[in-house]
């Protein structure tokens, strides 16, 4: 009997964490729910930039995304791309413009509008192909950087039954990204050759809006999978009732 108990104890702890004292939180019932969120979305950043250890988060400057892979795609950029050790910065600089939110006892969608001035994806890469028919080549260091842009995250949860408490977890995230200005920068293109490399990085630069178009959907997927993995991190072990109060 006492060893039950014990037992029942152990799970409790083992499944549920407890939010920091500052970690910004909405009740459900608030009227001015949307408004509360916008706030919530900007305090959680500096939080989340410190890493939340308790939840095995890092911090998220940057936040570290593995690897990404873009196919050949249909327009202007027929590159076969792969990128390692694919890292985003200044996530935790950006500032939520505005919520369309349902947070009820059976319903979970937040429809963020966010701002970011300045965000960039660090990575090493390899590809081989044709950008506007020039061909390219190369291996190395890059940066692609994106000004001013407007981020839509849409965030869909469902809940589940863990130890008698109802907890929710985001099914999916879908991030869209629309800059005002794209920079980007490849090191070492053409094994090193740096006049070729400066023409190039020119030509990228002079033609970003419809480079950016086609590998756009690849970043966004890569970026929403890595804001879907850490906002699960932290949901799936706070009680809903907690995170989101009455
Ligand atoms: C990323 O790619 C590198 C090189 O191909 C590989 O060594 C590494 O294991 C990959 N990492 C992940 C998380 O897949
Ligand atoms: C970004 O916005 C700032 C402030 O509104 C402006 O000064 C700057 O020129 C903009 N940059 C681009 C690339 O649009
Ligand atoms: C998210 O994007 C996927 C793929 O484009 C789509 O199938 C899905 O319906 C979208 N979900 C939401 C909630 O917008």
């Amino acid at each position: 009997m006492e060893k039950q108990l014990l037992l029942c104890v152990m799970f409790y702890y083992v499944f549920a964490i407890d939010l920091p004292p500052n970690f910004p939180k909405c009740k459900r019932s608030d009227p001015n729910l949307n408004k509360c969120l916008i706030s919530a979305y900007d305090d959680s950043l500096p939080i989340l930039a410190e890493g939340m250890p308790d939840f095995k988060l890092d911090t998220i400057q940057p936040i570290k995304a593995g690897n990404m892979t873009i196919g050949e795609g249909p327009g202007v950029v027929s590159v076969v791309q792969y990128y390692t050790n694919v890292e985003y910065y200044n996530l935790h600089l950006t500032s939520a413009q505005n919520c369309e939110a349902t947070i009820t006892d059976n319903e979970f969608r937040m429809i963020f509008t966010i701002f970011a001035k300045d965000i960039s994806m660090h990575a090493n890469y390899k590809l081989q192909g044709h950008v506007l028919v020039v061909p390219i080549f190369g291996e190395g260091a890059c940066s692609i950087t994106l000004k001013n842009s407007t981020i839509i995250l849409d965030i869909v949860g469902e809940f589940f039954n863990k130890n008698n408490e109802k907890y929710v977890i985001i099914k999916t995230l879908n991030a869209t990204f629309d800059p005002k200005k794209v920079e980007l920068e490849f090191k070492n293109l053409f094994n090193g050759d740096t006049e070729m490399g400066a023409e190039m990085n020119y030509i990228l630069n002079e033609n970003w809006r419809e480079i950016f178009h086609d590998v756009k959907q690849s970043y966004e997927v890569t970026i929403s999978e890595s804001y879907k993995r850490i906002i699960n991190l932290i949901v799936k072990n706070v009680p809903y009732n907690d995170l989101f109060p009455l």
